[in-house]
């Protein structure tokens, strides 16, 4: 895997290191409001497993499935629930947990989608963003890092099922995906 990257673009020692920062806040934030972490399967799975070991005070964890990639590097912008919550978040506070913004359309969706439920409070917290790519406002309560255009992989992140076991996050050799 490591022979596709191009360069390390977060090594993990920066990573863990603002995940402790945002695990903190959370934290503070979320004292006595014992939060639902809903994460959005596959990309954000790594992320939110070191999150949740970095928040101090109690959290539920419940996940769901979205499908709006596939296997191209460019959003289709079709959002599509493979699993649902199985938490009721009626009067409760929630924490969208997802690695990625890039056009922004899968955390608007879930977003309004989630609220439908009537929770107490929704807020995203995204390990990645690419303000550049939005092409829908949304609102990122809890963000690690803002990112250009590249296409990265890794921690998570996939490009045809691959490379979300490496332990940093690379820049992939455009030979691979082009
Ligand atoms: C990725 C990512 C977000 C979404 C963000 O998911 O995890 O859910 O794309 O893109 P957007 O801001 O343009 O909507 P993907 O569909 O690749 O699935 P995965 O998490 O299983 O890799």
């Amino acid at each position: 895997m490591n022979q596709d990257i191009y360069r390390v673009f977060l090594d993990e020692k920066t990573i863990k290191s603002r995940i402790r920062e945002i695990g903190s806040k959370i934290s503070k934030d979320y004292a006595d409001k014992n939060p639902v972490l809903i994460t959005v399967l596959r990309g954000a799975s790594i992320f939110s497993a070191d999150l949740a070991r970095n928040i101090t005070v109690p959290v539920e964890l419940d996940f769901m499935s979205i499908s709006s990639y596939g296997d191209s590097t460019v959003s289709s912008g079709v959002v599509k629930i493979r699993k649902d919550i199985d938490t009721d978040i009626c009067g409760r506070h929630v924490i969208i947990v997802e690695d990625i913004a890039d056009s922004g359309l899968t955390l608007n969706y879930l977003i309004k989608y989630l609220q439908q439920h009537n929770p107490a409070s929704v807020k995203t917290c995204v390990l990645l963003d690419k303000p550049e790519a939005h092409k829908v406002d949304v609102l990122i309560e809890y963000k690690g890092f803002d990112i250009g255009n590249e296409f990265v992989v890794g921690y998570g992140l996939d490009y045809a099922e691959k490379y979300r076991n490496l332990p940093y996050i690379g820049i992939l050799k455009e030979e691979i995906f082009s």
